[in-house]
């Protein structure tokens, strides 16, 4: 008999148990909404702070092994260290989003066909269990768990950031007791208490979700809208001050600048996975999901090229080394008036972000509860709302409580290598049920198989092998706490351990 740790739950048990009463989520969203969760959750901090260093690169100063990236240590030992300042791609950033993009649409392809198989909560968790076993089922929702939880506690301390300088322009100011995180990224204590609006932005978000899934899709549908029209007013007003003398040259630091601004702008991608995530709340899962994930990348690829190009040709690649580049950049030729859209528009992202990434981390709480692997409190379904709010205060509480404790920011790596962890398991994940369910329907199917699986995966690991050795560490070490709690908790109430039991009950009897 296959062990426990390997079995695999089959597809129709799993669409049974998410059609029982206790557990049933209500199903109001459609293609419009989910392609509007995409974009909510993937355009977030990301595309208004990182853009600048893409661009302009980053002089690294690597004085440990740790630092390094993991390649660079495979590749040259000891020689890593001090070798690994970041290049800038140039004016070539707008070409970085656009490789990125595909590498992002080759995992978006595999987790569209997953999705229209198996539309239920968990996302990538939900088609590990299916294909690969319960301890990597177990395994990548802890890591999913990882992804949404630190993403969100950087952008939390970010908004706060963000949000106290829009107050500063109104003549406002918070105390900086109360504003700061009591924390900073070497853990010294900075003076402050908490950090109040990152720890409030996280709970009042929290109430929206825990109140329906159709107001925080309504909420989130507003937010999408300002934001677009912040990039819109970007694109159109500084497109009439651009120089193409700025574009030269196109390629300043080679391919080798191209990439290692590519691995720095994949986190403004993270988020379109967490459509799947929404799947039991959609009334046509089997297409509307596919159709989310695919039409939410497309838009922020078109989104993000554009303000790639028109950026590097408003300012020289060079002067975009800032924390607020599209800000700055607009302050610099004068459009004062645009550059206040573009805070609000940066504001509202991280709102919007926020919000789905919370609705993610819930929903996969409830999945991995439902399951047994997480106590039964979970997967709870609130009477009235038919939210799982248990499960949806545990993740507010687990991000807000932190983020008003530390300084995470320096963090969002683990965020970038939990997430292409999970891209390289749902890859995986449509070949091995290519092979093991050839017949079962499927209302997307992946093109050029197994070919696009596996470039996803060549895809993922190159980006992977780019991050420190300490992003590496920190990894492994939450997955060995993971490992701990399945092996003294999860593996002894799995559905799987109470039917043995149930089973060895009954032949004893
Ligand atoms: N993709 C999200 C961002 O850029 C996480 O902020």
């Amino acid at each position: 008999m296959t062990p426990q740790f390997l079995r695999t739950k089959s597809i129709d048990k799993l669409l049974s148990d998410a059609e029982a009463p206790e557990h049933r989520l209500r199903k109001t969203l459609g293609p419009w909404s989910l392609t509007a969760l995409g974009i909510g959750a993937i355009i977030g901090a990301g595309i208004f702070v990182l853009t600048g260093t893409a661009a302009a690169g980053e002089s690294l100063e690597v004085h440990s092994l740790l630092k390094a990236p993991l390649l660079s240590v495979l590749l040259h030992g000891e020689h890593a260290i001090g070798t690994a300042g970041r290049p800038g791609a140039g004016p070539a950033i707008a070409l970085s989003f656009f490789l990125v993009a595909i590498a992002c649409g080759l995992a978006g392809l595999c987790y569209a066909e997953l999705a229209s198989m198996i539309p239920i909560a968990g996302s990538a968790y939900t088609y590990t269990y299916a294909t690969l076993g319960e301890l990597v089922a177990w395994i990548i929702g802890w890591d999913l768990i990882l992804e949404y939880a630190v993403s969100n506690m950087a952008v939390a301390v970010g908004y706060s950031a963000y949000f106290d300088s829009l107050l500063h322009n109104f003549g406002i100011s918070l105390p900086a007791r109360l504003s700061e995180p009591m924390l900073n990224s070497s853990l010294h204590f900075t003076g402050s208490y908490f950090n109040l609006p990152g720890f409030l932005v996280v709970m009042i978000l929290t109430v929206i979700l825990v109140v329906g899934i159709r107001e925080s899709a309504g909420a989130n549908n507003f937010m999408v809208g300002v934001k677009i029209a912040a990039i819109m007013i970007f694109v159109i007003w500084a497109s009439g001050h651009v120089h193409p003398s700025n574009w030269s040259p196109f390629m300043p630091n080679g391919f080798q600048g191209v990439l290692t601004g590519g691995a720095i702008v994949f986190f403004t991608y993270i988020g379109f996975d967490s459509v799947s995530t929404a799947a039991e709340e959609c009334r046509n899962p089997q297409k509307d999901v596919p159709f989310g994930i695919i039409a939410s990348l497309i838009v922020c690829t078109i989104l993000y090229c554009t303000v790639a190009i028109v950026l590097t040709g408003i300012q020289n690649w060079q002067a975009l080394r800032n924390a607020a580049p599209v800000a700055n950049a607009l302050a610099a030729i004068g459009l004062r008036g645009v550059e206040r859209w573009v805070t609000i528009g940066a504001l509202t992202g991280m709102l919007s972000s926020l919000l789905v990434f919370q609705l993610g981390q819930a929903r996969v709480w409830f999945a991995m509860s439902r399951d047994g692997l997480l106590p039964r409190a979970f997967s709870k379904v609130h009477k009235r709302f038919r939210t799982p709010h248990v499960s949806t205060w545990t993740a507010g509480l687990f991000v807000a409580i932190p983020a008003g404790i530390f300084n995470i920011g320096t963090l969002a790596d683990l965020s970038n290598i939990g997430t292409l962890f999970a891209f390289m398991l749902v890859s995986l994940g449509v070949l091995v049920l290519r092979r093991t369910q050839p017949e079962r329907h499927r209302a997307f199917r992946v093109p050029w198989v197994p070919l696009i699986p596996f470039a996803s995966v060549a895809c993922c690991l190159v980006l992977m092998a780019s991050l420190p050795v300490e992003t590496w560490l920190r990894f492994l070490i939450w997955l060995v706490i993971g490992l701990t709690i399945y092996f003294t908790y999860s593996r002894h109430h799995s559905e799987f351990a109470r039917e043995e039991s149930r089973n060895a009950g009954q032949s004893g009897r």
